[in-house]
């Protein structure tokens, strides 16, 4: 491999020239105030990730309306968040303005938590598990898609650079999409109808907020790894067919998408395909399979952000160990990272749980202090938090989130099943 560092060259998203591959993911911490905005802890994180210089920024997964949550405390962009949503774009800016900064738009759908939210779900037939929600129909679904075009005019008033239409990881985008959406209406049934969601959504938004310097894309579950989900033959069928996958990436690019963020899986399905898991490392290869997908189907000129590059550390550090068959050195995420952006596979890369154990890999990488970066372990021990409702942050760097992580495993006993 030649000796420059293909992460740390610059890159074009939209209208926005940025000086690094490195990304951020969205990564929900259920730490905002009762109304849904920023509290101190956000400000925290945020700071800490806006100082480590990596070159976009996916906010959390902030929800459109608070009626169908899947998390306690979850940000949210609707009318009364507008001034404190405003006030925290300009501080991070003020930190960092070098960055493209996006909010996730979400909804949750069926995987809303029946404990403090309701559920609603798309299809006749519920998927097994969510039996508890309520069918909604095309009037509902128009208004949820009117819902996001206004929080996306909110994003941009709040100087956020653009938003990112969640069409991934089993919440109401993906319920759409998938296969198993099988009854015939406005947004199910044929491919022409459950992809309508997200076509309409992403041209409104487009149109709607009509700024050539907002940036529209989409975090898209290329393949969500269980029958019927996003990326399968059919409504029950296991065998993976990117046919619609790619159909989608080319469509959203079509009505304005200026990146993909790829990933893959549904946390609460299939969470070791989402985030690999450090027992079975090897499914983080399938992510370069779909990044490449997306990069062979796209224009140059949209950007390909591909996830679940934690995996991979140092090459040796812990959560690396478990690969079999490569050498160390040539399996770290510098090693992947340069390699699939020189291969074509990828144009940047994004950091998830890395995120919390240290944000600033893109500042280390540039000041050449590389063997300072903290490497996340991929203990999973944050995604722990999250499934219990819990404020989240890192177990095994965060002190008090390592503390915190001590009594609640003291009080609640160990976790039981291990997906959100
Ligand atoms: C605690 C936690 C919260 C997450 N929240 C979100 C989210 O808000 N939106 C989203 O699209 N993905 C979310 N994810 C998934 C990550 O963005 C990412 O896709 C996944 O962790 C794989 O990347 P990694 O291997 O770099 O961690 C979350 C993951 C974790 C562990
Ligand atoms: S808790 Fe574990 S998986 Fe999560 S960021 Fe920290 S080291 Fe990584």
């Amino acid at each position: 491999m030649s000796g420059e560092n293909l992460l740390l060259t610059p890159i074009k998203i939209g209208a926005h020239t940025v000086p690094n591959r490195f990304a951020i993911n969205a990564m929900e911490c259920c730490d905002a105030d009762a109304d849904g905005n920023p509290s101190d802890r956000t400000y925290e994180r945020y700071e800490k990730i806006f100082n480590g210089e990596s070159s976009f920024i996916n906010l959390e997964a902030i929800t459109v309306q608070y009626d169908y949550i899947s998390r306690e405390h979850q940000l949210s962009i609707m009318g009364h968040n507008a001034k404190a949503l405003e006030k925290f774009v300009a501080h991070l800016k003020a930190i960092n303005p070098n960055t493209v900064f996006v909010f996730q738009l979400t909804h949750s759908g069926e995987i809303s938590e029946p404990n403090f939210s309701k559920r609603c779900r798309v299809t006749k037939k519920p998927l097994y598990g969510y039996e508890d929600a309520e069918l909604i129909g095309a009037d509902e679904v128009d208004k949820i898609i009117d819902m996001f075009v206004e929080s996306s005019k909110i994003a941009h008033a709040c100087g956020a650079d653009g938003v990112d239409l969640k069409f991934c990881h089993g919440y109401l985008g993906s319920q759409i999409l998938r296969p198993y959406n099988r009854e015939n209406w406005k947004y199910g049934g044929p491919w022409e109808n459950r992809r309508r969601f997200a076509f309409d959504m992403t041209e409104r938004v487009v149109k709607e907020v009509n700024d050539p310097n907002f940036v529209v894309g989409s975090k898209v579950s290329i393949f969500e790894g269980f029958p019927g989900g996003q990326g399968t033959a059919g409504p029950d069928s296991s065998l993976m067919d990117l046919t619609e996958s790619i159909d989608l990436i080319k469509g959203l690019e079509e009505r304005g998408a200026q990146y993909i963020l790829q990933s893959a899986g549904s946390p609460s399905h299939t969470l070791a395909l989402s985030q690999t898991d450090r027992n079975i490392p090897d499914h983080g290869y399938f992510h370069h399979y779909f990044q490449w997908v997306c990069r062979q189907n796209l224009k140059p000129e949209t950007v390909v952000i591909g996830s679940d590059y934690t995996i991979y550390g140092s090459g040796k550090s812990a959560g690396a160990k478990k690969f079999q068959g490569v050498y160390p050195e040539e399996n770290s995420l510098k090693f992947w990272g340069n390699k699939n952006i020189r291969d074509g596979v990828v144009d940047m890369v994004c950091l998830g749980r890395q995120s919390f154990a240290d944000p600033a890999v893109a500042k280390k990488f540039r000041e050449g202090r590389e063997d300072e970066i903290k490497w996340c372990t991929a203990c999973d021990n944050c995604i722990e938090f999250l499934i219990r409702q819990e404020n989240v942050g890192c177990a095994v760097y965060n002190p008090p989130y390592v503390q915190r992580m001590k009594e609640i495993r003291a009080e609640k006993g160990l976790l039981k099943e291990k997906h959100t």
